[in-house]
């Protein structure tokens, strides 16, 4: 089995990358995996996973369940935090048992928020199913639901024991999800690997194909970027920021958007706005603004859109977490590869982006 070790001191834990869910018990065998388990998933997933994987683990001699509630990031949502959790009382889960987050991010997201206050912390894996959780969100511990109009506002840090990456699960992604997961694939190479850039700008064709070892590959790189900031700053104090590149302006058309456009569609925006800053202020050439723009339509991005009202976007701004002392952060590029954090951008720069991603 392909792994990469996330170095967390007694919160480490490996991330599997394999093509199918034959290995996943065994995974689950090495962490010492209690017998009752609760897989997680949701209403989309569970047609096409849940019946597959909960009879793998009971094959495997494990006492699983699955529960599943509504997709969507409208249920990211306190009501589908209990429910969980109900479903947990209902199976008999006790603090040994564990839970298989078995979806995409707002399962992992969720879940994960469930471990961490079922009888004040149950252990937990991500077996995540789009490519945004693959590359992303499944790693770092990070959990959380949305509410009052804000989005990962209520949540905790809560490290899973196991990540076991299927990429055959992409195959079934509707293809508006892959382009969502590309956003924060392309993320990554932007803030902290050319190299990585340069292979997804090379492998355009390869990618959108899924075949599978290049996405096996894709995952495997994505992970060992976003590991290596974690394992420098697992709970944001600095360098985990620089993640947020490209969504302190693209969570606020999120929700601006009311969840109606895909967060990595939302975050490409939002990475196109905040290189345009970067162009104003004389830190980067056009040229990489332009470069940034065609690998994003390379991957079916939209990098202009009819947006909400500017003020409203920049409401919704200021209703995020990400700000300092009352001052948004934001993350702008220096080149490819490398970015930085800032908390002196002006409102007259902010508008004039968003102007600049509107169509
Ligand atoms: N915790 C973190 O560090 C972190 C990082 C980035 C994003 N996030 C969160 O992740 C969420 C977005 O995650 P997402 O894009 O995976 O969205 P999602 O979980 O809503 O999944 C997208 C859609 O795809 C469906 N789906 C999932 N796997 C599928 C498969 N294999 N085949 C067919 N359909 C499938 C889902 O049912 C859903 O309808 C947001 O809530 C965001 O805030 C968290």
């Amino acid at each position: 089995m392909d792994k990469l070790h996330v170095n967390l001191g007694e919160d480490s834990y490996d991330i599997c990358f394999s093509a199918d869910f034959s290995g996943l018990a065994a995974e689950l065998k090495a962490i010492d995996a209690p017998k009752k388990l609760l897989v997680v998933t949701d209403s989309n997933v569970e047609k096409l996973y849940a019946s597959e994987v909960n009879e793998l683990l009971i094959e495997n001699g494990y006492d699983s369940a699955v529960y599943a509630f509504k997709a969507g990031e409208e249920n990211k949502s306190m009501d589908s935090i209990l429910g969980i959790c109900g479903a947990c009382i209902e199976h008999g889960l006790d603090r040994k048992s564990m839970m298989i987050a078995l979806g995409g991010g707002v399962v992992g997201d969720m879940a994960g928020f469930a471990a961490a206050i079922y009888m004040r912390g149950v252990r937990f894996v991500q077996v995540p199913t789009t490519l945004l959780s693959q590359s992303d969100s499944s790693v770092g511990g990070k959990t959380g639901i949305d509410f009052m109009e804000s989005k990962n506002i209520l949540g905790a840090f809560h490290q899973p024991k196991l990540v076991y990456i299927n990429v055959s699960t992409l195959k079934t992604l509707p293809e508006e999800q892959f382009v969502s997961g590309m956003g924060e694939v392309i993320k990554h190479g932007i803030i902290r690997d050319e190299k990585f850039y340069a292979f997804l700008k090379e492998n355009v064709d390869a990618v959108k194909s899924l075949d599978t070892d290049i996405l096996i590959k894709m995952a495997k790189t994505n992970c060992s970027i976003k590991a290596n900031v974690v394992e420098q700053d697992e709970k944001e104090n600095g360098l985990r920021a620089i993640l947020n590149f490209g969504h302190t302006i693209g969570h606020a058309v999120e929700s601006a958007f009311n969840f109606k456009m895909t967060h990595g569609a939302c975050v490409g925006l939002g990475m196109v706005a905040v290189s345009k800053i970067a162009l104003d202020r004389g830190m980067i050439d056009e040229g990489i603004l332009k470069d940034i723009e065609s690998v994003l339509c390379a991957y079916n991005f939209d990098i202009r859109a009819e947006l909400p009202p500017a003020e409203s976007i920049y409401g919704f701004m200021h209703k995020d977490k990400k700000k300092t002392n009352g001052r948004l952060k934001f993350v702008l590029p220096v080149r490819i590869g490398e970015v930085m954090q800032t908390s002196d951008v002006t409102d007259e720069e902010i508008f004039s982006a968003i102007k600049y991603i509107s169509k």
